[in-house]
């Protein structure tokens, strides 16, 4: 049997408090999104949270209530999935590239200020495969250039620097919970702020401009991104086990990174002093020229573990950004030609990572058989 790269740990607890929800009736956004706000406000240290649909919409929520709107710029990076730049798009502003740190996998702070102009208003950085990016150097650059700062944690929960949570390390951020994820909710996402008067507006942009107090007055012009209550009542029941889903998590992490620091075929993501990986995904990068990553990955498919590649394709080399003709803010808005744009050290990782099963479901021999198995090829 396949030893799985994606297994969605749900248990017989999920589908009783779904099943509560539709028995109740109270099928929109209710006290479990409540329940679960309040839980992950306490697991993240983050002050405030709403629930939203996705992280896509978390994001550009957070974007939307910063005022981030057409012809700003905002830096972000290329390795990741498209929603962090897409994000951007929505909102009319103009997502920059900016090639990311070879180890690390994340934006590299040093390329930033090459990339600041007159309309930067933001920087978003992604904490790839939940590494927690360098957020005290981008914050330095943020602060001295008057920029703000979004956190994209859609793989981080659970990922922190210095002991404190990613996601508090910036003005606003926004997670997923999409069905993959090390927390999740099928679909689902969250902002969260220590900001309160920010989190008031955004909790309004995201139930159509109203004031808290609900009605059909509206101060703001907003979107519909709530959540249903039988998502939050899966992602609350998710809060209640993060502990157990993430210790099994950080052992399999652990347990790859342990086993495998002295195969110099391959380059583990780097993982900055006090930072903790999230342990979302692990995927190493081929350091033989000989040898391709779907070389790779076939033959681990043929000893039965999966593997795959995530972002072979940047974001800026996805073919609607090299042709955004069909985008109509492109009737409005200049964007750059996304095909001229070139983040070598990104490319490198684009075409060289590949992924090793991180799932709960992962035995203690699993992990050692992949570990065995792929030092066996070099
Ligand atoms: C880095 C990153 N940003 C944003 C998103 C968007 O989240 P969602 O799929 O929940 O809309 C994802 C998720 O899948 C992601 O991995």
């Amino acid at each position: 049997m396949m030893i799985p790269v994606v297994d969605v740990d749900i248990k017989e607890k999920e589908l009783q408090a779904v099943q509560d929800v539709v028995k109740s009736k109270y099928l929109v956004e209710g006290k479990n999104a409540r329940s679960f706000e309040k839980k992950f406000s306490d697991f993240t240290g983050t002050k405030y949270v709403t629930t939203v649909v996705n992280g896509t919409c978390a994001l550009h929520l957070s974007l939307a209530a910063l005022d981030i709107g057409p012809k700003d710029e905002v830096i972000t990076t290329p390795f990741t999935f498209i929603a962090s730049s897409n994000s951007i798009l929505f909102t009319g502003a103009i997502p920059v590239f900016v090639d990311v740190n070879s180890e690390t996998y994340n934006i590299d702070p040093e390329k930033i200020e090459d990339n600041i102009t007159k309309n930067t208003k933001a920087i978003m950085p992604v904490h790839i495969f939940g590494n927690p990016c360098d957020m005290g150097a981008v914050k330095d650059i943020a602060e001295d250039r008057n920029l703000v700062v979004i956190e994209d944690c859609a793989q981080a929960h659970g990922a922190s620097i210095d002991g404190k949570h990613v996601g508090n390390f910036s003005e606003v951020s926004g997670y997923s919970f999409y069905g993959t994820k090390n927390i999740v909710g099928g679909e689902g996402g969250a902002v969260t702020t220590n900001n309160e008067e920010l989190f008031e507006k955004i909790k309004s942009i995201k139930n159509h401009g109203r004031s808290p107090a609900g009605g059909y007055l509206h101060h703001l012009i907003g979107y519909n991104f709530r959540m249903t209550d039988m998502t939050a009542a899966i992602m609350n029941v998710q809060m209640d086990r993060a502990k157990e889903i993430l210790s099994k998590r950080h052992y399999n992490g652990d347990r790859y990174r342990e086993l495998l620091k002295d195969t110099e075929e391959i380059q583990l993501q780097k993982i900055l002093p006090g930072h903790q990986h999230s342990d979302y995904i692990m995927a190493p990068l081929v350091q033989k020229e000989c040898v391709s990553q779907e070389q790779i990955i076939e033959y681990l498919k043929s000893k039965n573990i999966g593997s795959r590649t995530i972002y072979s394709l940047l974001s800026y080399q996805q073919p609607c950004y090299h042709d955004l003709s069909k985008w109509p803010l492109s009737r409005v808005i200049n964007y750059p030609d996304y095909s001229k744009v070139k983040c070598s050290v990104a490319e490198n990782i684009a075409k060289g990572h590949f992924e090793l099963p991180m799932v709960t479901s992962l035995t203690k021999e699993n992990v050692e058989y992949i570990a065995e198995t792929l030092k066996q090829y070099f």
